[in-house]
């Protein structure tokens, strides 16, 4: 591998199709090994728009404008960020074959849908999901529910991210009103919505999983230690790592998440989400990049994830290993406000072993993530305990 110098016309330059936190993070990370980074989004001043080489702001679910700004960039790499991109420009631009879509364009074109992955695991991996139906209108949802699916169950637009359109209908009575809002709060109304059995765990976690090269340059899958979450409203508050677990369901973990990402292929890190109940494990979702739960590795882990999707982009070698128990907490805006300033940072940060990332959102909304707070600590629950505090401390306020 070769890397040319930025900024110069023999660059190696990479473009990130989504600009948020975790491409602000993968982008300084790539940047370390002086790859050129080019940063796009739908809107102005996202993260990473604030340290990449150069910035855009187009709208990623057109096409023409994704292959237009491809023809006038000419990257070596194009990273996607986010779910919601123009895949078929995507597919396109791999098969002239200038250009390494990561980890490839079928990835992303399965992973963006959830009945391209789902399918893909249940059918023909054979991995163990929970039990799911696609409806295309409020009478074939209700039959799947009622002919064995039952309640509760969860109903999710097949294209949705970060629990936008999800529900948990417990009873005949509020299923109407997950058919409604999976059908209009989806990101792209598919026609379809997906209804999957609830699956009772114990916890669930992400299992980052790197597809990189070895020392015999040959592709190698490495696991880094299991991450365990907390999700509210389909996002995620919290995050630590290790999860504890079973030894049989960790390795039933690894298994699962080898046979997932070694059929998608390419080089980079995935998420790979799983429910653990005792020893059994099941499937729910994959990202074929960085995953917000997996941030709490910036304060764990040597290399962490961005560390690692970047190394494993360049073909370069990866370490896995875990070097310190650790949490995460986010810090949401709590206000819908535009240039919105922070206080307490001191406080914060005066918890032990702490680290603050504020992500220099331009606009706060309620639920937005706005920062995230990372402790360390001799045990994870007091890990918790201190990245929790450590986020609760930082105020967002409106700028007067
Ligand atoms: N079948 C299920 N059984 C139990 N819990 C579920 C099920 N489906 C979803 N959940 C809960 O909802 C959360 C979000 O679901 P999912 O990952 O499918 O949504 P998402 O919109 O893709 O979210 P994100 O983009 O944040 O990963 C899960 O992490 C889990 O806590
Ligand atoms: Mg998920």
């Amino acid at each position: 591998m070769k890397i040319g110098t930025a900024l110069t016309g023999k660059a190696t330059r990479a473009l990130l199709l989504g600009s948020g936190e975790l491409g602000k993070e993968l982008t300084i990370s790539l940047q370390r090994y002086g790859v050129e980074v080019i940063a796009v989004d739908r809107y102005q001043n996202a993260p990473a728009h604030h340290v990449a080489h150069r910035s855009y702001v187009i709208d990623m679910t057109d096409t023409e404008a994704v292959k237009k700004l491809i023809a006038l960039e000419k990257p070596n790499f194009i990273i996607p960020e986010i779910e919601a991109i123009a895949t078929q420009a995507l597919a396109e631009i791999e098969a002239e074959g200038h250009c390494t879509v990561v980890p490839n364009a079928r990835a992303i074109q399965l992973t963006m849908n959830r009945e391209g992955i789902r399918t893909l695991a249940a059918q023909q991996l054979k991995i163990p999901t929970s039990t799911y139906a696609f409806a295309q209108s409020f009478e074939e949802l209700q039959a799947a529910v009622e002919n064995g699916i039952g309640y509760p169950c969860f109903i999710k637009p097949t294209m949705s991210s970060s629990g936008k359109g999800q529900s948990m209908v417990k009873s005949a009575g509020q299923l109407q009103q997950a058919w409604e809002y999976a059908k209009t709060s989806g990101r792209v109304d598919t026609g379809k919505v997906i209804v999957e059995a609830r699956i009772d765990f114990d916890f669930e976690i992400t299992l980052l999983t790197v597809r990189a090269l070895n020392e015999s340059g040959a592709v190698q899958t490495y696991f880094c230690a299991p991450i365990g979450h907390v999700q509210e409203d389909g996002d995620y508050r919290e995050s630590w790592q290790p999860q504890a677990m079973s030894v049989a369901s960790l390795k039933l973990s690894q298994d699962i998440a080898f046979k997932v990402t070694n059929e998608i292929g390419g080089l980079g890190l995935f998420g790979v989400e799983l429910f653990i109940k005792g020893d059994n494990v099941w499937f729910s979702e994959v990202s074929p990049r960085p995953h917000d739960t997996g941030m709490v590795t910036m304060t764990t882990q040597n290399q962490n994830e961005f560390e690692l999707h970047a190394r494993a982009i360049l073909g370069l070698p990866v370490n896995t290993g875990l070097q310190k128990a650790g949490a995460s907490a986010v810090i949401l805006g709590g206000i819908n406000a535009k240039g919105v300033v922070y206080e307490g940072l001191a406080q914060a940060l005066a918890v032990p072993d702490s680290e603050v990332r504020l992500f220099g959102k331009p606009e706060a909304f309620v639920k937005r993530r706005m920062g995230v707070a990372l402790a360390n600590a001799e045990s994870v629950d007091e890990a918790r305990h201190k990245a929790v505090k450590a986020a609760s401390l930082v105020m967002v306020k409106a700028a007067l």
